[in-house]
């Protein structure tokens, strides 16, 4: 059991406040579906939560003053090192149009009613250890694998149109099904995820990317209309057919490409698989023999990928991963056995931190062709790249000598002649025709070739 729980029971055992908190949410739900329990802790009582908030500072066991909202009628304490939720029963209405809610102190039924789906209304005696399923659904939906909103779906989406997002994070999640009348509200209503902030709706599709299950996901994200909500770009990969190994369009191409990831693939590698082929369908030609190609996709897909993740405000270090992966793609697409060991270590070069990634998304672009793809190339390649690591590390691909130096060497002024002796004295390297830290044959070299003052 959570220690903080614990001391919350400790502590309000024979006061006004036994018998009457409740956890709800996520703490509940994931007990009885006997999964891990989540480090969150919602409570919920009867009464005012703020002065429950101060009440357990005065007892020493909140370890800072509580942060309140007031408007809200909920506030947040931190015991034992966990932040724990408390809410005051409430009752919540919006004007049209309008994220504000009006809200108002109301009973344990009105809280529940409020909230977002069934699966998330059951209330947990925090005293008794009883369990009130005041929708009556609770326990049910939960047992049956149904995501269902407490009240008319319109409402509850109403109220917060994030929750449609929701419904589909937790059916991934926990392979639930939405059930009908709640779906065809999200069909409905899809539109009205528009007035949500970027970064809500992007927490809930990192979720979803990150589930077991992102194609599923993606699918449904699709069919109810959410994804044009947000994301419309991904759509015009259906129904993109292709030829050559492939035997799926550019979109199932891509969910299958994501199904075939490892389970510990991180947030950037996924995204990277949802958008490495965003540019085909505006690139797509057919040529006389009709055979179809994508030339110089991946630059649009790496441009598409930019513009979706900068406009759900994905932080600026993961936008860059995303979109260096998605433009490198295509180099290792290009890999035969016939390439010398200066072009792989050209790639490794240039791949630098990134190549597991990149690796493992050339393996998913293979997976996703077609169900019996040849993976011969690419182990080919990923054992010629550990060979090379075993001689040299990436970082020794690197030209001697910094653009600082090379200035000075030539007096040059910054500019394109720079980086061209420096990708000269790179492939000096890479070659094996200079050492990575012999700075004095670097410099002859490059008043050899390159004149000096
Ligand atoms: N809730 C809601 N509407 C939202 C967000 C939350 O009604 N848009 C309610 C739900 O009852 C939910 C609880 O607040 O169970 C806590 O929300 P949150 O911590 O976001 O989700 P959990 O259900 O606890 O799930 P998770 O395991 O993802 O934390």
């Amino acid at each position: 059991m959570n220690p903080a729980i614990e001391r919350i029971r400790e502590v309000t055992r024979g006061t006004e406040y036994e018998g009457r908190l409740f956890l709800v949410g996520g703490i509940v739900r994931d007990r009885i579906m006997g999964r891990p329990p989540t480090e969150d802790v919602d409570i919920v009582l009867e009464g005012n939560a703020l002065e429950f908030a101060r009440f357990l500072h005065r007892k020493g066991i909140a370890e800072h003053r509580p942060v309140t909202y007031p408007r809200f009628g909920t506030a947040m304490v931190t015991i034992e090192g966990r932040t724990i939720e408390l809410v005051s029963a409430r009752r919540e209405s919006y004007a049209p149009e309008s994220r504000k809610p009006r809200v108002e102190p109301a009973s344990l039924m009105d809280d529940v009613m409020r909230r977002d789906f069934t699966i998330n209304t059951l209330l947990e005696n925090l005293h008794t250890g009883e369990v009130l399923d005041l929708t009556g659904r609770g326990r049910a939906d939960i047992e049956a694998g149904i995501i269902r909103t407490p009240t008319e779906p319109q409402t509850t989406f109403y109220d917060d149109p994030l929750r449609m997002l929701r419904a589909v994070r937790f059916a991934v999640r926990f392979g639930f099904e939405i059930e009908p009348v709640t779906y065809e509200a999200i069909v409905r209503d899809a539109e009205r995820l528009k007035i949500i902030s970027k970064e809500r709706i992007r927490d809930e599709f990192a979720k979803i990317m990150l589930s077991d299950d992102p194609d599923k996901g993606l699918r449904m994200l699709s069919d109810t209309g959410l994804l044009r909500q947000f994301a419309p770009e991904l759509l015009e990969m259906q129904g993109v057919d292709q030829t050559g190994p492939h035997v799926w369009d550019v979109w199932n191409h891509t969910l299958e490409a994501l199904n075939s990831l490892p389970k510990q693939a991180d947030l950037v590698l996924r995204l990277a698989v949802l958008f490495h082929d965003t540019g085909k369908p505006r690139t797509k030609t057919i040529d006389p023999d009709g055979d179809v190609h994508f030339y110089g996709h991946e630059d649009l897909s790496a441009e598409i990928a930019r513009r979706v993740l900068n406009r759900l405000r994905f932080p600026a270090h993961e936008i860059n991963r995303v979109v260096r992966l998605v433009s490198m793609h295509m180099r290792i697409g290009e890999y035969r056995e016939e390439w010398k060991d200066a072009a792989v270590k050209r790639l490794m070069r240039d791949a630098g931190a990134d190549m597991p990634d990149l690796l493992a998304l050339a393996y998913a672009d293979r997976y996703g062709s077609n169900p019996h793809p040849s993976l011969e190339g690419l182990n080919d390649l990923q054992e010629r790249i550990e060979d090379i690591l075993l001689k040299v590390k990436v970082e020794e691909l690197e030209s001697p000598l910094g653009g600082r130096e090379i200035m000075d060497l030539l007096g040059l002024a910054p500019g394109p002649k720079v980086a061209e002796v420096k990708d000269f004295l790179c492939d000096e390297v890479i070659e094996g025709r200079l050492e990575p830290h012999d700075t004095d044959t670097a410099r002859r070299l490059v008043i050899e070739r390159f004149g000096g003052r």
